[in-house]
Order: structure tokens, then sequence, then C-alpha cells
């Protein structure tokens, strides 16, 4: 019998919880407020398994009382639930050593595998019910990483895990994905959000003045070397430094970071001491470093010294759900600075925002929604104020074209290692022979995809329904 501590305000959802577990092999205690946790905890701890937090509680926060319930006893775990996502929330839970955070309302399965797991117990022992329910509410900050996705809690979570160690981060996704937010995140999480934290563009720099930046000068290191300068890596001694888009740092840059990494050492430029500074490094790059590393453009033992974690940032097209509340984010943000009143956006603004790929991400969506706040004529955001709708027709053939760019790529990498074969094995109708596979493969799949439905398929493979029906027949297709 494993005995678990439940503290939840919310009776129902609290009910329809202890139901889902087979009584046999559970034992709930139930507490409605927080207050009497820390005497519970400290009277059953020999035979208490498991503790499962609801962070808003009457009279205290559930991360309080999971600070209180780890001073206690470190190992006793402890699962954190909350009724609204809050990526600051996750962050803290997971930071103070939680052994789970979950979201209500919940994922049954994955509630019952990580409570069985936190028990020690295989999957088996489980007695299947509909998953109580909960409301959403949204709660945001300004310096927040905003976003109710999977994808971001997760992200929020490993932030919080990373936070606690000063291991090597490294961020990577496309541009406006908010790897700066992030790692400014970890930094606010960690034992050094005290010291400083600096951010340096390894792109914007010559060599020379990178390396100043980073390291430091003596006077007259270089030309226009007037003053001796101290760099960043002394600066965040202690602290943490930001090194972003660290793919277009020179191989000899990337020598004397990698040392500071190994050694914590450096000199000057132009100096011949050596200083020693101990600041956690987190790098960002949007590059892939795995083609710079195979086009010998970067180091593979600097990669992997920094990437002893790393964190993907998903681009915002495939995290839809974010959008609506990052538009609800940047109105409130900038409703103050422009110290407008903008309160709701159209409901063809939020169509089409919704649908929009965003290729620049969530920085394209924030300038989108900024330009948009300044046009405003009332208080509701119209589609023709976003400048992405305005000069739609010129916007959507841009992305079409780098998204086209981006299917070239993928096909020369398939192409690349069969390519010898292919020629050998053709006879001089490569061309048609790959065109035909191809154009096979796309009807397949979207006929697939469409259950048959030859009206859908045809609409979204933009041919007409006699063209598809003749290529169906013309290579087999069922
Ligand atoms: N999840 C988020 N919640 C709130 N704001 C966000 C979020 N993600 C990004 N932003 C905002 O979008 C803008 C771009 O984010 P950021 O600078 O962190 O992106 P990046 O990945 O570093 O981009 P780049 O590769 O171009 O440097 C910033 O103003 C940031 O505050
Ligand atoms: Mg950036």
């Amino acid at each position: 019998m494993k005995n678990v501590l439940l503290v939840d305000d919310d009776l129902e959802v609290s009910n329809s919880l202890i139901d889902l577990f087979d009584p046999e092999r559970y034992s709930f205690h139930h507490l409605e407020d927080g207050q009497g946790t820390s005497d519970y905890v400290s009277e059953h701890l020999d035979n208490l398994d498991l503790v499962m937090l609801d962070v808003n509680l009457p009279s205290c926060s559930g991360l309080d009382l999971l600070k209180n319930i780890k001073k206690i006893n470190q190992n006793l775990p402890v699962i954190v639930i909350s009724g609204f996502i809050s990526t600051e929330n996750a962050m803290e839970a997971m930071r103070e050593g939680a052994y789970e955070y979950l979201t209500k309302p919940f994922e049954v399965n994955r509630l019952i595998e990580t409570v069985n797991k936190a028990c020690g117990f295989g999957r088996d022992h489980v007695k299947q019910g509909s998953p109580p329910d909960t409301t959403f509410e949204e709660d945001v900050s300004p310096d927040e990483i905003v976003g109710q996705s999977p994808e971001i809690v997760e992200i929020a979570k490993l932030i919080g895990q990373v936070a606690k160690t000063d291991a090597a981060v490294l961020i990577f996704g496309e541009s406006g994905t908010g790897k700066e937010l992030v790692a400014h995140a970890i930094h606010r999480n960690s034992r050094r959000r005290n010291k400083m934290s600096l951010s340096v563009n390894c792109a914007a720099l010559s060599d020379t003045l990178l390396e100043s930046e980073l390291f430091g000068h003596e006077k007259g290191a270089f030309t226009g070397a007037y003053f001796k300068r101290i760099g960043k890596f002394e600066q965040c001694d202690q602290g943490t430094i930001f090194l972003d888009e660290v793919a277009d740092m020179s191989m000899l840059t990337q020598g004397k970071v990698l040392r500071v990494l190994q050694e914590k050492e450096f000199e000057r430029l132009g100096g011949n001491d050596t200083i020693k500074a101990d600041s956690r490094i987190i790098a960002a790059t949007n590059k892939s470093l795995v083609q710079c590393m195979k086009e010998g453009a970067f180091r593979v033992d600097l990669f992997y010294r920094l990437k002893v974690v790393s964190i993907y940032m998903p681009p915002l097209r495939e995290r839809k759900e974010d959008v609506s509340l990052l538009v609800d984010h940047f109105i409130k943000k900038y409703n103050k600075s422009l110290d407008k009143n903008i309160h709701t956006v159209s409901n063809k603004a939020k169509n089409l925002l919704n649908k929009f790929i965003w290729p620049g991400n969530v920085r394209e969506l924030e300038n989108n929604v900024h330009t948009a706040m300044v046009m405003a004529k009332t208080e509701t955001l119209q589609a023709e104020d976003f400048p992405i709708f305005n000069e739609n027709n010129a916007k959507v053939e841009i992305d079409l074209e780098g998204l086209q760019d981006d299917y070239t790529t993928m096909f020369e990498r398939l192409i690349d290692p069969i390519f010898p074969k292919l020629v050998a094995n053709a006879e001089g109708r490569a061309y048609h022979m790959m065109q035909s596979a191809m154009e096979k493969a796309l009807i397949a799949a979207c006929l697939k995809h469409y259950n048959s439905n030859q009206v859908k398929a045809s609409e979204m493979l933009g041919i007409s329904r006699n063209t598809l029906r003749d290529r169906i027949s013309r290579y087999g297709i069922y």
C-alpha cells in the first residue's frame, strides 16, 4: 500500500483524482488547505510515499509548501499540480526539486503513470476513469515566457532544472523563437541571479572586437585600444554570460572560449596575465551547429562542451495554441507604453493570426501587434491594422519561397547519398524517374491524409480533379 498526501482545495477535482487509483494499492489522505501540511509530513514521514500539491491554495502557495517539505525530507517525491498553466510556476517547481509539474485538466494517463513512477510502481495498478474537469485561467507578467503549449511547458520545466546547476546550456531554434528570453530565465532562476548577466552577439563584431568584448584588452593591444578594457567574462565572474549567435565565432575565438569552459581562465588581448573567471555560459544559435561542424567551421570539442544541456525552441507555427496568449500578452505590454486601451481583437484578425505561419516567429508576432496597436483607430484591433495582412500578397509570396527553399534542401539531402546509384540505374531518365516518384509519393500521402477524398486532396494539392484522377490511374495508387 502506498500512502499519498493530496493537498488541493477543490473537492471535486480531488475526489475524481483519488477515484483514478486502485484503493487496494493507494491510500490517499486529503487536506483542503496547506496549513497542516508540514506537520502532517513530519508526523507521517516514515510511511508517506508521495505528496501532491496544488499551487493555488486558500491560505498559502503550494510552491512554498514544496520548499518546506523539501527541508523536512529532500527525498520525498512531490508532484506539483497547477490549475492554470504558468511557465513561471513550472520553472520554480522544478528548480525547487518537484518530482513533476502537471497541469489541470489532467491528461489522465500521464497523471497515473507519474504517480505510479513516483511511488515505484509499474503501469498496472490503476483504475481508469474520466478526467477531472477544471478551468483554465491565464496569468502573465511582463518578462514571463508566455505560452500554454506542451512544448513551452516542457521548456519551462527544463529551465527550472538546469537553473539549479552550473551546466553550460545551448539553446537552438529559428530566429525570434525566444532563445534570449530563455537564457535570461535560466539566469533569473539560478543561484547566480544576483550577479552580473551579460550578452554578447558573436555575429555582430569583427574577430578582434569580439575577443576584446569577451576577454578585454590592455591599452594599446590593437589600433584604437586607447584604454585598458575589462571583458565580459571577467565582468560576469560568478554570474552568467550569454553568447548569442555562437556559430558565427571564428575558429580562433572558439579555441579561447573552449579554454574558458575547460579551465575557467584566459588572457586579455595584448596581456600576459592569466585571469580566472567563473562565469556560467549559455549559448544560442539559429544555425545548425552540426552542419557548421561538417563544414569545418565549428569545433567539435566546443560543441560538446556547450551542449551539456540543449534546449530546442520550436517555431511558433508548431505551437499555434500559444498565438492568442502571446497576442494578449503583447497587447497588455504595449497598452502601457503606448498609453492605449486596446482590449479586443476582431474575430477576423484572430483567425488570420492563428492561420499565419509566422516565419519570423514570436518576434514577428510581437512587431505586428505593436504596429497594429499604433495603427488602431478603435479599442479593437482589426485585421487591416496588422502590417502582415495589409501587404498580404507580397508577404505570402515571400513566405512560400522560403518554404520551397526548405523543401529543396530536404530533397538535396535525400538525393545526395543515392545520387551515384540513381544516375547509374536510370539509363538517362533520372529526371523523369525522380519526378514521377516524388509525384506518386505526394499524391499517395495526400489521399491517405484525406481518407481518399479526392475533392479535398485535389484542393489541397492545388491540381484539378481530372489531373488527380489521371495520376491515380497512371501510378496505380489505391
Ligand atoms: N514565449 C514568449 N513569451 C513572451 N515573449 C516572447 C516569447 N518568445 C519570444 N518573445 C519575445 O519575442 C522577441 C524575440 O525573442 P528573442 O529575442 O528571445 O528571440 P531569439 O530566439 O533570441 O531570436 P534571434 O535568433 O533572432 O536572436 C522578444 O521581444 C521576446 O521578448
Ligand atoms: Mg536572440
